[in-house]
């Protein structure tokens, strides 16, 4: 069986793409969002347990008013299009960030396919929407403060436990797409151990057939989590090193 049971990816490189192609970034964009179908075509295909993609980031909103418009104008449109088929796909949607603040049509169909897939049992896709790593890291903290106002020590636990969503488990292996080398302030908590995989190919070419081989290329690799596969190799019990 697979070791990677939960995939992130950093879906970058849509502007680029369609700059290669002397069209307008959101073109890119447009395209992009086709690719996403496709990766959550593949995620099920594959039977992968989680898949946690970065549509938007606190970071974003920086851009120029029109893309951000119609970034969520897509948005709108991959939730009606594509809602009917997560449903049928049995797969249990899911978004992390703060969503609340978008558009009034938008937080709705985000809450309805939310609700209406509660209790599927397929891939969890968890879209990441208005969403930064360190803010969830410092909401998290102040939840727990709140609750337990008296606490004078916080434990590993106390921050898990309150993450913008518990359904977003560690991730094995984070995936970013388009040649730069940064997390970009994605679940900075999750991805501690974490798999790292960067691929030249700008998002709206990742195909279905990259992903896959990414997957299995990666879980050939050896994950330590910090330990040794055989601790006894390598060491002479009888000998002193450090004397
Ligand atoms: C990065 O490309 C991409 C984004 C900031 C947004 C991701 C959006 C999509 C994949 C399409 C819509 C998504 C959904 C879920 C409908 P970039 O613009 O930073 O590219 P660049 O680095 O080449 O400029």
């Amino acid at each position: 069986m697979s070791s990677i049971n939960h995939v992130a990816i950093i879906m970058d490189g849509n502007g680029r793409w369609a700059k290669l192609r002397h069209r307008p970034r959101i073109w890119g964009h447009v395209r992009g969002a086709s690719t996403v179908s496709n990766i959550v075509e593949a995620a099920c295909e594959m039977n992968l347990k989680s898949l946690t993609l970065y549509a938007f980031s606190t970071e974003n909103w920086s851009r120029p008013s029109v893309e951000v418009t119609n970034l969520f104008k897509l948005l709108k449109k991959f939730l009606i299009t594509n809602g009917p088929k997560i449903l049928q796909n049995n797969i249990q949607f899911n978004v992390i960030g703060n969503f609340r603040v978008l558009d009034t049509e938008i937080v709705k169909l985000i809450d309805e396919l939310k609700d209406r897939s509660e209790n599927n049992s397929g891939l969890k896709l968890n879209l990441a929407i208005n969403y930064g790593g360190r803010s969830e890291i410092v909401d998290s903290v102040n939840i727990f403060l709140q609750k337990n106002p008296t606490i004078k020590e916080i434990r590993e636990e106390d921050i898990s436990k309150n993450l913008y969503s518990e359904s977003i488990q560690d991730i094995d292996l984070l995936i970013r797409t388009a040649g730069d080398r940064r997390i970009s302030n994605f679940l900075l908590w999750q991805l501690s151990y974490a798999e790292l995989f960067f691929t030249n190919t700008k998002w709206p070419d990742f195909s279905a057939d990259e992903f896959k081989a990414i997957i299995n290329d990666v879980s050939q690799r050896e994950r330590r989590f910090g330990g040794l596969i055989n601790p006894v190799e390598g060491h002479n019990p009888k000998q002193n090193y450090l004397s």
